[in-house]
């Protein structure tokens, strides 16, 4: 069978402030297969975010399993972890955390320049990447002369640069209208459909849950039974029905 993309067993963490150990995330089971678009789902506050950082081993857990890509990362040193995480996870933040002083292409070659590519290498790969976003004719420009929609490309470019095979986005329609979101979450989804990587995202937005094709829930650090697409439309859709239809049916 094929190794997950994805497996988690009983995950646990806490924050520490001052005195107290603040519990987060309170044994958090999860698995996501190759090519799986997952969306993750919750309340404010409900650890999300701090899933997302444990996945994409940025932070770690107070215990529990992980493993990603097949490779326990818990016991990577520090400098083999931040390898595997530019060689094998893209991130698209929140913030989108692009770097106003440099061009839409710059900002895509960087992790480029972290794995030590070639400029020339770097540069064509990035053109390419800009090309498939649509954004071919703005490679040059400056990211602060660009729209937030456009930017948000320039993120989804960028966390695709090294061609790593998982790619977590946080939240990555939040500072769009609601057309612009719509148009991103179909363009990450396709994107990444296309060239066959597995996406986690966490997101708020209602609006684009019909893109997942699962989604899971975190509530107050524990993970809700997952719910897929197919079931999810059709509740929203029962949920839409007028009540005259509903009682006829
Ligand atoms: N560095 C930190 N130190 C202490 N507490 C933290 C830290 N980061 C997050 N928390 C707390 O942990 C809990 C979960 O935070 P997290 O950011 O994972 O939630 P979230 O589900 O992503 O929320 P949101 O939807 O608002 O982004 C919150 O109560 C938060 O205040
Ligand atoms: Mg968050």
């Amino acid at each position: 069978m094929e190794v997950p993309v994805i497996e988690t067993r009983g995950l646990i963490k806490s924050y520490r402030t001052g005195e107290h150990a603040v519990p987060v995330l309170r044994d958090v089971s999860m698995s996501v297969h190759r090519g799986e678009c997952l969306f993750l789902v919750g309340p404010s506050g409900s650890g999300k975010t701090t899933l997302l950082s444990i996945l994409g081993c940025v932070l770690s857990a107070d215990s529990g399993e992980i493993r990603i890509l097949g490779h326990d990362v818990k016991h990577l040193n520090p400098d083999e972890q931040a390898e595997f995480r530019r060689e094998k996870i893209g991130f698209v933040f929140q913030r989108l955390n692009l770097f106003d002083a440099l061009t839409a292409l710059e900002n895509v070659c960087i992790p480029l320049q972290l794995l030590r590519w070639k400029k020339a290498a770097s540069v064509s790969r990035g053109k390419h990447l800009l090309d498939l976003l649509g954004l071919g004719g703005l490679t040059d420009r400056n990211v602060t002369q660009l729209s937030m929609g456009q930017r948000q490309r320039v993120a989804v470019a960028r966390a695709l640069a090294a061609d790593p095979e998982l790619i977590l986005a946080d939240e990555p329609t939040a500072s769009l209208d609601e057309s612009s979101g719509l148009q991103a979450i179909a363009t990450l989804k396709d994107l990444c459909r296309s060239l066959g990587k597995t996406v986690v995202v966490v997101t708020h937005d209602s609006r684009i849950f019909s893109f997942a094709d699962r989604v899971l829930t975190l509530n107050n650090g524990q993970m809700k039974p997952s719910v897929h697409t197919d079931s999810l439309n059709a509740v929203r859709m029962d949920t839409n029905t007028p009540e005259p239809m509903k009682k006829a049916a």
